[in-house]
């Protein structure tokens, strides 16, 4: 009977937070990476050894002129997307992350910070483990002066993301990669200084995006200074301007959410690259946000926001379906896009929007634009589906966020973008590090001609 309930009481600890050995308790991130570094290498080598002939799948015509969608081409650690239940984190899903990642005193959400933690190591952290994270960041966060001086200098017809990605970039004068490659350091290096690179983006990311916002939005004025005893998310939400808890509580969802969805989407797959070439990461983190910058990625979360504004100019703020519906037609016979609404990979509801729904059901079940999404949410499916070609007719992430946003006063859509680069970093720095450590090399496909295409599958 006791060794019943030891058993019981082993299984439940394991299934929250992973069977830990005394060493995964350290809350020093590097030296707990040190340690499975090694044991990964080995598992992987064995396992190429016995298998690294073996086929997974198969390319066809279509997929490459097809964008290579369904090519299984990449391997990405942190996440894997499932066409029909969505994004899994290490494994978990969103639901299961917001119940076992430690959250702020007295909130609800997760905490960014120890996300991070899971994507980049595997374990679910300890609360002690999430908060080493916030205080590590917070020291960590200071910008060189040279890059405040050009934030502070760019001009404010400049795109934020732009803005953002240019900043980011600057950055590289910092990187502690590029001091080791240039003093020569052994490749099986390689993978600590892409961390502590990683990590010091990472930190200094909200004050980046933080001091676009108030010279673009508020006079260049009142960014406030980083502190220690907070958390990533609040710090950055004070730095933006807002300190409504329930804001706080936002951030920190959203900006786990928006971290990490799987290594093929366009961000992800551009810091790859790059970095696979040995550009620091900050070079290769910009890289992956001028990818984010595209109306058909990260963009549309702006998008989405100029569509409802249009939608409630013309349709006003409670229209029928009718008159929603001639609204959507109107927009896809004008040869654009519903944004929001499909997915490269998905093919059910996006569960990044379904939580963002859950947050607005809690917090503003009654405000104005939080409905017309929720109708936007009946009518648009059937008739994407209608059209007979969106393989993905239900809603994305970027349908969902700007409602809320907008419901605790951040207004200024053409910045939301930048509040999901922020997130992103944690994701594809996470894989950042562990490419380096596994040695994978310079990504290199083949590409054909029309004619040599034709030629190879007229010998097939
Ligand atoms: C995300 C997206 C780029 C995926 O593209 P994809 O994998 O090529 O999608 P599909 O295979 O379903 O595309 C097939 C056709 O349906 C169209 N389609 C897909 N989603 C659509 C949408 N939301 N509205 C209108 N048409 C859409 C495509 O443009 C394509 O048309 P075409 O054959 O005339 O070129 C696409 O769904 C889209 O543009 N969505 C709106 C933008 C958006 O929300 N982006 C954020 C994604 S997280």
């Amino acid at each position: 009977m006791k060794m019943t309930s030891t058993l019981t009481l082993t299984y439940k600890l394991s299934q929250n937070v992973g069977i830990r050995a005394l060493s995964d308790q350290s809350t020093d991130l590097r030296k707990v990476l040190a340690d499975k570094i090694p044991k990964e290498q080995e598992r992987i080598k064995n396992f190429r050894k016995s298998h690294g002939a073996t086929k997974v799948g198969e390319v066809t015509v279509d997929m490459m002129y097809g964008g290579m969608r369904g090519i299984k081409g990449l391997v990405w650690e942190p996440s894997v997307l499932d066409p029909e239940e969505g994004i899994r984190f290490r494994g978990k899903s969103i639901p299961e992350c917001q119940k076992a990642l430690p959250k702020a005193a007295g909130g609800a959400e997760p905490l960014p910070e120890g996300l991070f933690w899971l994507l980049i190591t595997g374990d679910v952290p300890t609360d002690a483990q999430a908060k080493a994270l916030s205080k590590e960041w917070a020291a960590r966060s200071a910008l060189p002066a040279h890059v405040t001086k050009a934030l502070n200098d760019f001009p404010k017809h400049l795109h934020p993301m732009s803005q953002f990605s240019a900043a980011i970039t600057l950055l590289n004068s910092e990187s502690e990669f590029v001091k080791a490659y240039t003093g020569g350091v052994h490749k099986s290096k390689y993978w600590e200084t892409v961390y502590e690179d990683s990590m010091n983006l990472i930190a200094k990311l909200p004050v980046v995006a933080a001091t676009i916002y108030r010279n673009l939005y508020k006079g260049g004025k009142g960014i406030g200074s980083v502190d220690a005893g907070k958390d990533w998310s609040h710090n950055f939400s004070l730095m933006l301007g807002y300190d409504n808890p329930q804001f706080i509580e936002l951030m920190r969802l959203y900006l786990t959410i928006h971290s990490d969805h799987e290594g093929g989407n366009v961000s992800a797959h551009t810091t790859h690259l790059v970095g696979s070439a040995l550009s620091d990461p900050y070079l290769s983190f910009a890289a992956g946000m001028n990818g984010l910058a595209g109306p058909l990625h990260g963009l549309a979360n702006q998008e989405v926001l100029v569509w409802l504004q249009k939608l409630r100019q013309q349709v006003g703020d409670n229209p029928s379906d009718e008159k929603l519906k001639d609204f959507i037609w109107n927009t896809l016979k004008s040869g654009q896009v519903v944004p929001g609404y499909g997915h490269a990979v998905l093919r059910k509801t996006d569960p990044r929007y379904t939580c963002q729904r859950e947050f607005a059901l809690k917090h503003l079940p009654d405000d104005s634009l939080f409905k017309l999404v929720s109708q936007v949410y009946k009518v648009v499916p059937p008739i994407l589906l209608e059209t007979g070609k969106v393989k993905n007719p239900w809603p994305n992430v970027d349908a969902h966020s700007g409602v809320l946003l907008q419901y605790y006063g951040m207004k200024e859509m053409n910045y939301y973008t930048v509040l999901f680069g922020v997130s992103r970093a944690l994701g594809v720095l996470a894989n950042l590090v562990w490419a380096r450590a596994l040695g994978l090399p310079i990504e290199r496909p083949k590409s054909l001609s029309t004619d040599l295409l034709m030629k190879a599958v007229k010998a097939a």
